[in-house]
């Protein structure tokens, strides 16, 4: 959008908190609270984004490395939202168009709502627009003061008296504003409240005494105008988004057995007919296909899951890829960078570590896979180690096709056992095992007969 210039407030403290992060660095269901508001803006396609930032700023800069369209103004000291947005004029002064102002701590915006904000605000060529909407409990929130239906005044909670303390229409933090008188006017405010700040939300005010026109949009969707300022509004923010998530899977075809007890991020992506049961969390960028199984208790990190995929109770899955017909756990455990392919099964207390399985490869018991490369259809024994470390260095160990590996064996890396070969159980491999052959390291059997017969006789002699 042409003339459009977009403004993030993030610079407060956000005291409630009580925490050594910024606010918005917190996450709302899985995710950075200050991502979703960027991720509401960056589609308005504006001319520019400025995140005023100040209290821990560095670590908030850090969050945007993969963002390099943000600039910044920094506000020091913290002197309110008014004194936070002139921070912007640096940038923005002596541009024209739209300023939207948005706030850093109210993630759950809809771009709705801020077209139709966007749309009423030039329509009527208002001076400033503020984003209102009626809630159950106002407290805390500037309430919204009309007279003759008209918007004279916003009081925030701590300066309101307590009629106006009734008031249910609420300031959103969420405004538009004409860019050309904003800054003059910002310059303007003063600080005689009770937090002794400058309250960007005695512009309106300022602008009736100058006769220049304020609007209030109000929306009907409360829920989406949350401002998080504690750690209780931070869960109430992250169960709605979950909760809309569930909702469009399930209404996709994704079977979700108790949605209170399913934690699926933002980004994830299921297929048809897939069914989850209690207690599952499902991050980041995790797709899964579709006809899969997820049982209780399981961990899903940034993987990829192809169809028809089974994964049985208590499993943690972290950056890895499971091709399609694939069988894990219980209880297995896959640490980053695994690749199984197709109809791989790996059963129960199998760790994995950056290791490719080959297809129709199994590795059903009690094992350790590290630094592997396997190939198709071999049969790992239960108790197999890869011993990839050697206390310096990790080195590969290579598994090729058809290999048969006995239980209890040690692969003591690198080395290579070939196709088709048997390692022997019990056996420690420290020598590549050719294609087609038997390694076994453990020595003769000895056998020492009535040997318990022998030790009674001591011990009663
Ligand atoms: C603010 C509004 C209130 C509204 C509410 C909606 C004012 C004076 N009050 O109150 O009317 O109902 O939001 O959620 O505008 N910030 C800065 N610098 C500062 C102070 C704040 O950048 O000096 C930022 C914060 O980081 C936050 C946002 O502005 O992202 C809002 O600040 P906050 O202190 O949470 O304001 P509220 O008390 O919630
Ligand atoms: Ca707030």
């Amino acid at each position: 959008m042409a003339n459009l210039h977009v403004v993030i407030l993030a610079a407060g403290k956000g005291t409630r908190m009580k925490s050594a992060l910024p606010k918005v660095l917190h996450h709302v269901a899985g995710k950075p609270m200050i991502y979703y508001v960027l991720q509401l803006a960056e589609p308005l396609k504006p001319s520019s984004i400025t995140l005023v930032v100040g209290h821990m700023k560095e670590a908030i800069r850090q969050a945007m490395v993969s963002r390099p369209q943000v600039q910044f103004a920094v506000q020091e000291p913290q002197l309110g939202t008014g004194h936070a947005l002139l921070q912007a004029s640096g940038l923005l002064e002596g541009k024209s168009g739209t300023l939207l102002l948005l706030s850093g701590d109210v993630p759950l915006l809809k771009r709705h709502t801020l077209q139709r904000l966007i749309a009423h605000h030039q329509d009527t060529g208002a001076a400033a627009t503020v984003l209102t909407t009626i809630v159950p409990q106002p407290y805390g929130y500037g309430r919204i003061v009309r007279e003759q239906g008209q918007i004279a005044r916003i009081v925030e909670e701590r300066d309101a008296s307590p009629e106006e303390r009734q008031i249910a229409e609420v300031n959103t933090g969420v405004w538009a504003f004409d860019i050309a008188p904003l800054f003059a006017a910002l310059r303007g405010l003063a600080a005689a409240n009770a937090q002794g700040e400058y309250y960007l939300t005695d512009l309106v005010s300022t602008y009736r005494r100058q006769n220049r026109r304020v609007e209030a949009v109000v929306s009907d969707e409360p829920d989406q105008m949350r401002g998080i300022n504690s750690r209780i509004e931070l869960a109430e923010a992250s169960r709605i988004v979950r909760q809309k998530k569930n909702e469009e899977l399930m209404a996709a075809g994704v079977t979700i057995e108790d949605p209170a007890t399913t934690y699926i991020d933002d980004e994830v992506t299921i297929g048809t007919d897939t069914v989850i049961h209690p207690g599952v969390y499902l991050e980041g960028r995790t797709s899964v296909g579709t006809a899969c199984e997820i049982h209780s208790g399981v961990r899903i990190v940034n993987s990829t899951l192809g169809d028809r995929v089974v994964i049985q109770n208590y499993c943690v899955i972290n950056s890895s890829r499971l091709g399609s017909g694939v069988i894990l756990g219980p209880f297995a455990h896959l640490r980053p960078d695994n690749d199984l392919r197709d109809s791989v099964h790996i059963g129960n207390f199998v760790e994995l570590k950056k290791s490719t399985i080959g297809a129709g490869t199994k590795a059903g018991h009690l094992s350790y896979l590290g630094d592997a490369i396997v190939g198709e259809n071999v049969n790992i024994g239960a108790g197999t180690i890869t011993c990839n470390y050697d206390g310096e260095r990790k080195h590969q160990t290579t598994i090729e096709d058809g290999a048969f590996i006995g239980s209890d064996s040690q692969l003591v890396a690198p080395v290579t056992v070939g196709r088709d070969a048997y390692v022997g159980s019990g056996t420690t491999v420290r020598e590549n095992v050719p294609a087609g052959g038997l390694a076994v390291s453990a020595g003769k059997q000895r056998n020492i007969e009535g040997w318990k017969a022998g030790k009674k006789a001591k011990v009663q002699g």
